[in-house]
């Protein structure tokens, strides 16, 4: 493509199918570099220079589903498995408010029995009240990641996290392609359907949580014009918030025969991918996934020159940690608990500030309710 060419392509604000793959194909590291800076400096121009930190607590790697791509799925006997108890995840959130990271991001493989409904409620109240107080004035911001839920258990929990203006929920649709989200889900008896996921994301929506959404890039058997479908998926969706990483191979998936794909190949196709959607959602929070930095080290803060604005710095303590391995080659920083000093000096090296003592909710959803930055 010559310099000119991408460049008035990188000026526009709404792209066609073939502009949004040819940015997806981009490889040549000029081209790349010019995607990446582009979406660098729309971040900064719409959301200013700030990193927004989510406090990662992995609850429990118990999982009733067996989603064929991930580590953690229910057939995978060779996992020791464990849920926190209460005083560890409150001893983790303590040391997250600390720090000044003031929002919380809460995940676990998916479970909908009674038990961990009420179990996840109850810690939810007790986050909210350490949270108030240790002098967060209208109690910390929560992004809870456990899967599909009924209507009731999105109510239950956001009545129980005690601040709905700073309350989110990731649930990725992990591709937009219906055949493709058969095959990575298998055909077991609780099998996932896209359409319960896209059902599911709408109920988020009316209960009046801050929806997140992303695919996993790089799946075996994903084309180009797949992740075209996934960015048009998320226009319609009208998501707050992505979360999106590479597609790594798990040694407890069930995806071995597939391989994956090659590392920088990955690696340049996610961070295309991460600043295409940046560029097509300049309001919403993107977060530097964990993969990420799973794939290469240092990939978050590649993440964050190609327009995240998202770190989720993981504060599960490290005896469940080693156990919570959604994918292969967690890197030794993730391993063990990385100096928080030594994160945000990465993170403030591009040229970004960490942003403390805030709870950094989407300025896509505030804007939408007319509230002020948080
Ligand atoms: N590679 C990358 N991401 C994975 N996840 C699960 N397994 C893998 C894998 N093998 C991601 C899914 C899920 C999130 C919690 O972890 O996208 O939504």
């Amino acid at each position: 493509m010559t310099t000119p060419a991408l460049k008035a392509l990188l000026e526009k604000t709404a792209f066609t199918d073939s502009d949004l793959a040819l940015l997806l194909t981009l490889q040549e590291p000029t081209e790349c570099r010019a995607l990446y800076d582009e979406a660098y400096k729309r971040t900064e121009a719409v959301l200013a220079n700030a990193v927004y930190m989510r406090g990662l607590i992995e609850v429990s790697n118990l999982c009733v589903y067996d989603c064929r791509y991930c580590g953690i799925r229910k057939s995978n006997h060779t996992l020791t498995r464990y849920t926190l108890t209460k005083e560890e995840i409150l001893q983790a959130a303590e040391r997250s408010f600390r720090a000044g990271y003031y929002s919380l991001a809460l995940q676990s493989g998916e479970r909908d029995d009674a038990r961990f409904v009420e179990f996840i409620a109850d810690v939810l109240r007790d986050l909210h009240a350490l949270s108030l107080s240790m002098g967060i004035q209208d109690g910390c911001g929560l992004t809870l990641s456990f899967g599909e839920q009924s209507c009731e258990t999105y109510e239950y929990w956001a009545k129980a996290s005690g601040n709905r203006n700073a309350l989110r929920y990731l649930l990725r649709l992990e591709t937009s392609n219906p055949k493709l989200f058969e095959t990575i889900h298998g055909h077991g008896p609780r099998r996932k359907t896209l359409i319960e996921r896209y059902m599911a994301l709408s109920d988020l929506r009316r209960t009046g949580y801050q929806v997140g959404t992303g695919v996993m890039i790089g799946i075996p058997g994903q084309t180009v014009e797949d992740l075209v479908a996934d960015l048009r998926a998320f226009e319609r969706i009208d998501a707050d918030m992505f979360g999106m990483g590479p597609y790594i191979e798990s040694e407890g998936g069930d995806m071995h025969a597939d391989g994956m794909m090659e590392k920088k190949q990955l690696l340049t196709l996610t961070l295309n991918m991460l600043a295409i959607t940046r560029l097509m959602f300049p309001t919403c929070n993107i977060a530097a996934a964990t993969a990420l930095e799973s794939l290469v080290p240092g990939g978050r803060v590649l993440g964050i020159g190609a327009g995240c604005n998202v770190v989720m710095p993981n504060l599960t303590p490290t005896r469940a940690r080693v156990n919570y391995r959604l994918y292969r080659k967690k890197t030794e920083a993730e391993q063990e608990q990385i100096p928080l000093a030594v994160l945000e000096k990465d993170i403030e090296s591009t040229g970004r500030r960490v942003a403390k003592f805030r709870l950094g909710s989407s300025a896509h959803f505030r804007a939408r309710f007319n509230l002020a930055a948080d």
